[in-house]
């Protein structure tokens, strides 16, 4: 399955345009790809009870699932800042639940892109 990288950015950025981010102001976009290629999209969900904010990378993991998509190959982010930014933790463990192997790619405001391989973010994930 190729991963066209800009055009999954581009849907991530998409995606951020949705965030509902009242609080932190800090909209996030994330576009999934499974790998029968189809594409799903997710922004951050803020609540006013701080701690219940999904992440734009798990709402764009629970929309692919919620359609029937569980072989993710890849996840592109979108954050609105100058350089690319990681995804934290709880979201590294989510998106490894539907594959070790899935490509990380991360895109900003600024020009620069990078790409990782999920398993280099998180070492040793849990597992059952
Ligand atoms: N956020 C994400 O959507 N993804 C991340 O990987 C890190 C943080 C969101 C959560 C919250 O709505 C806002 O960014 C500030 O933390």
């Amino acid at each position: 399955m190729d991963i066209d990288t800009t055009q999954l950015l581009r849907a991530a950025e998409a995606a951020s345009q949705q965030a509902y981010a009242p609080y932190s102001k800090f909209a996030v976009g994330a576009a999934v790809q499974a790998a029968d290629g189809r594409v799903f999209t997710g922004c951050n969900v803020e609540n006013a009870s701080y701690g219940l904010t999904n992440c734009a990378e798990r709402s764009a993991v629970f929309a692919a699932v919620s359609a029937g998509a569980t072989q993710l190959v890849a996840v592109a982010i979108y954050t609105p800042t100058p350089q690319p930014a990681s995804p934290c933790g709880a979201c590294r463990q989510v998106l490894s639940e539907f594959s070790q192997r899935m490509k990380v790619i991360l895109g900003c405001k600024g020009d620069q892109v990078t790409e990782y391989d999920l398993a280099d973010l998180l070492p040793h994930a849990f597992e059952f």
